[in-house]
């Protein structure tokens, strides 16, 4: 019965009619959910995430082209995208960022090329609205139904993070194949937290899925992704790098990710694999290359070519690096290091946030020649 419901409002999706609910209405009763959520990235947008609108704005200064997937709730879309309307920060569908409401009223994702499209549940109008998930038989509530959807969990993030290509049919970012589904996604970017899934909990529940969505900004959560091993061989240090993770370790094209390799011999750095720019060391430097006619560029929108110095799902790198002199008791030390936003990106857009251009530490080990 409720997979013939399912696919009843997938026949007639279009605009939400039904009234929209904003993020702050579900505090009331998912006050832990809520909170978890405002520290998350899904609840930053062109108000509140500086590097996405500066970027925006260069990548067309006249229409919002990235609402789809960063502003998926509003309720002009066809005129953000046409530039007929622009973000407002009095409209809180626009300010809600990747809302509560829009993801939990996904109801399928139609695979396309250029990048995949959620459509939303049509919701009745005077009725309070459905919203979906993997409950089996969840409580009842005055402020919404709540849907039992079998395909709710594959197809959660698919919509936005599987892959997106601009107009010149150029790769801008690529985490998920065809056909791959968003379950695995879930497991590890929702851990379970504990307390219930809302303040009455009849159901006397211990745990939640976790709504931070941890990820890059996690130093914990980060630490998980990779493996270093580090040995030598007389004056030959080996490094390998292993990608844990089934995406590849550069999504994001503003991001840069490189291994800063050191020997220390007492209180004494005597070696190091870059001088000044990590990029001298090429095989250990992760990020997306835009060019446009051969010419390399820093904004993708316009490229015409993108060149990935990327480590792909699960996928590992063997280093070794010759150094002048290696003696017992020196310590090698390697890290994985990351600017959210590479140092290209400063020729182009001006950001005043610290945390954008300063080196964090993803990963770090030591190893003591023997
Ligand atoms: C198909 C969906 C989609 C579209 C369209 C899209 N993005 Fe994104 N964007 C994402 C996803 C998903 C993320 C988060 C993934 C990540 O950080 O790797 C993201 C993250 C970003 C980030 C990093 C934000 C941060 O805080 O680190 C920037 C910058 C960005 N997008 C810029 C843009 C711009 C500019 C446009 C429009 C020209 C755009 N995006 C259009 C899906 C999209
Ligand atoms: C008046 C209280 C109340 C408000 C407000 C409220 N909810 Fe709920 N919600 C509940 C209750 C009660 C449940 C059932 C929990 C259970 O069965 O354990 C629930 C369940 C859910 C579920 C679980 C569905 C599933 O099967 O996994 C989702 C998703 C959900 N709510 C989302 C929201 C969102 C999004 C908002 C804001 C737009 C919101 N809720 C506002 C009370 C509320
Ligand atoms: C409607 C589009 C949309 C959907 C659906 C969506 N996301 Fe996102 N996600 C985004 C955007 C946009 C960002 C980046 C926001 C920003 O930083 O400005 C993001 C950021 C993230 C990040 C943070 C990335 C980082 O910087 O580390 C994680 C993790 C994430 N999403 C996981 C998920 C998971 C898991 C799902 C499925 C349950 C999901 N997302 C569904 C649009 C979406
Ligand atoms: C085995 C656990 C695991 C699974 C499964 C997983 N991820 Fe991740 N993901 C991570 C870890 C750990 C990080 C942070 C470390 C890093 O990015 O180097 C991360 C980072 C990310 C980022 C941020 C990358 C950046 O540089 O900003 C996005 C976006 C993301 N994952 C999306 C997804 C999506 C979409 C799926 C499902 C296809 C998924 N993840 C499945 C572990 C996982
Ligand atoms: C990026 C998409 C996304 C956003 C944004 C989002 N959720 Fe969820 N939420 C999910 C997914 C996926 C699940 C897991 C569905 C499942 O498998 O039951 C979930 C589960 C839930 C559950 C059930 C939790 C459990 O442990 O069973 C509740 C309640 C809920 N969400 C409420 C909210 C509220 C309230 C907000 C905003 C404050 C919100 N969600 C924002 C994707 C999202």
């Amino acid at each position: 019965m409720r997979i013939v419901l399912i696919l009843l409002l997938l026949a007639i999706q279009g605009v939400q009619a039904a009234e929209y609910k904003s993020n702050k209405s579900c505090k009331e009763c998912h006050e832990k959910i809520y909170d978890e959520y405002r520290m998350s990235a899904h609840s930053k947008g062109f108000f509140t995430d500086e590097l996405h609108r500066e970027v925006a704005l260069k990548a067309s200064p006249k229409r919002y082209e990235c609402a789809v997937c960063h502003m998926p709730a509003a309720n002009n879309m066809s005129d953000i995208l046409s530039g007929n309307a622009f973000p407002d920060p009095s409209n809180v569908t626009h300010t809600d960022a990747v809302s509560c409401y829009f993801c939990h009223t996904i109801a399928y994702v139609k695979e396309s090329h250029k990048f995949n499209i959620n459509l939303p549940a049509k919701q009745a109008e005077g009725y309070k609205p459905s919203l979906f998930g993997s409950l089996k038989d969840p409580d009842h509530n005055d402020k919404h139904s709540a849907l039992h959807s079998p395909i709710y969990r594959a197809n959660a993030c698919k919509g936005c993070h599987s892959h997106k290509l601009n107009d010149f049919n150029t790769t801008i970012f690529e985490a998920m194949k065809p056909g791959e589904d968003s379950k695995e996604c879930i497991k590890c970017h929702m851990p379970m937290l504990p307390g219930g899934v809302e303040k009455l909990n009849h159901k006397n529940r211990t745990e939640h899925m976790s709504h931070r969505f941890p990820g890059i900004r996690d130093e914990n959560f980060r630490k998980k992704g990779v493996d270093i091993a580090v040995t030598s061989k007389a004056n030959t240090i080996m490094v390998t790098l292993v990608n844990k993770m089934p995406h590849p370790l550069i999504i994001q094209p503003a991001r840069a990710k490189y291994l800063r390799v050191s020997v220390l011999r007492g209180d004494k750095k005597i070696w190091s694999n870059y001088k000044n720019s990590p990029e001298e060391d090429r095989k250990s430097y992760f990020a997306y290359i835009f060019k446009k006619n051969g010419k390399r560029i820093n904004i993708p929108a316009t490229a015409t070519e993108t060149i990935a110095h990327n480590l792909p799902a699960k996928g590992s790198l063997k280093l070794e690096y010759r150094v002048p002199s290696l003696e017992s008791g020196d310590i090698v030390k390697v890290e994985l290091i990351l600017r959210l936003a590479k140092r290209d990106c400063s020729k182009v857009v001006t950001l005043k946030e610290y945390i954008w251009t300063e080196e964090q530490i993803i990963k770090s080990v030591e190893y003591k020649v023997p």
